[in-house]
């Protein structure tokens, strides 16, 4: 559990930048009269969730990131930090706009470059990957088709992830330390054993990429302070400050 402290505290710090009601900008102390306890009550309830279901993680992790990229509303721990949601849902913006994995390292930057996020930010916050898992039909043509795998890993998710049917078998995106969040991800990239083929475009002899997965892979303390800055960025993306948006009375759904 220890290893998810790191996640806890940026899940917690990204959040807390979020808060915007009634504000023009983002801001880290907005709650700090009205709710001074607001960080260690999101944090007791993030962990006690986590301890329950380790994949929350990686579900909160992913969802921020498709949160910030589009406008896909509030769930509820964010309505509850008082953060403005959105007040439409567009199903082929959203289609648009998240990368998919079939994607190449040149779409891959330019989808990162359309929100203002930098090649770095690309690698470092490809790095959530070390957590969580995908779906045989995400991951079938990575496996089947792509020369940059391992032939043994390869082989073995062959045996999980069928050539037609089985789309929802689900697969660690690291299969060393799957619900730990560490730097190991990276490791996988230069052994070429990563599940998605977005992933191993990051290691695929474009020098700046792979030298960045290099410095990642050797420096753990690197990748998590790297990590954390990125976040930042990525949760400033688009918010709705002042009077945009609303909030939202129901979570799942526009008032
Ligand atoms: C670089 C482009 C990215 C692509 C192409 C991509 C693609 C994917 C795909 C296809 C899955 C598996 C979904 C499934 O099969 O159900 C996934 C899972 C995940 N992604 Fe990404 N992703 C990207 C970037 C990110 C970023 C920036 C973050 C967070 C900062 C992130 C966090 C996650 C997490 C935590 C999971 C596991 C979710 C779970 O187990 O519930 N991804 N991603
Ligand atoms: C968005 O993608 C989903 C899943 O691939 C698909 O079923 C849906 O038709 C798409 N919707 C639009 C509006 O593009
Ligand atoms: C949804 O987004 C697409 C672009 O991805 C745009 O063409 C369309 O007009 C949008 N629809 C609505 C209802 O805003
Ligand atoms: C792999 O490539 C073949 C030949 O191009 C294609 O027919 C097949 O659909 C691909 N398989 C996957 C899983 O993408
Ligand atoms: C990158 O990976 C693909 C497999 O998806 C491969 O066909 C291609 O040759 C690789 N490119 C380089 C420059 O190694």
């Amino acid at each position: 559990m220890a290893s998810y402290h790191f996640l806890l505290f940026f899940l917690v710090a990204a959040f807390a930048i979020s808060e915007a009601d009634g504000k023009k900008k983002l801001s880290t102390d907005f709650y700090c009269s009205s709710c001074p306890e607001l960080l260690s009550i999101v944090n007791e309830g993030i962990i006690s969730a986590i301890k329950k279901e380790t994949r929350i993680g990686a579900s909160l992790l992913r969802l921020h990131f498709h949160d910030c990229f589009v406008n896909l509303g509030g769930p509820s721990w964010k309505v509850g930090l008082g953060r403005r949601d959105s007040i439409t849902a567009n199903r082929s913006d959203a289609n648009n706009s998240i990368p998919a994995p079939f994607l190449d390292l040149s779409a891959l930057k330019t989808n990162f470059a359309n929100q203002g996020l930098s090649v770095n930010d690309l690698v470092v916050l490809s790095g959530a990957h070390t957590i969580g898992l995908a779906r045989c039909v995400n991951f079938r043509a990575h496996i089947y088709n792509d020369s940059n795998i391992n032939a043994l890993y390869a082989k073995t998710l062959q045996s999980k992830c069928p050539r037609s049917g089985n789309d929802n078998v689900h697969e660690p995106l690291d299969y060393q330390t799957p619900t730990h969040f560490d730097n190991l991800y990276f490791k996988n990239l230069l052994a070429k054993k990563v599940l998605l083929h977005s992933d191993q475009e990051l290691f695929n002899g474009s020098s700046t990429t792979d030298n960045l997965v290099k410095k990642y892979a050797t420096n753990n303390d690197a990748f998590f302070k790297a990590f954390a800055k990125s976040m930042v960025k990525l949760s400033s993306i688009k918010p709705l400050t002042g009077n945009k948006g609303q909030i939202r009375l129901n979570c799942r759904k526009a008032n």
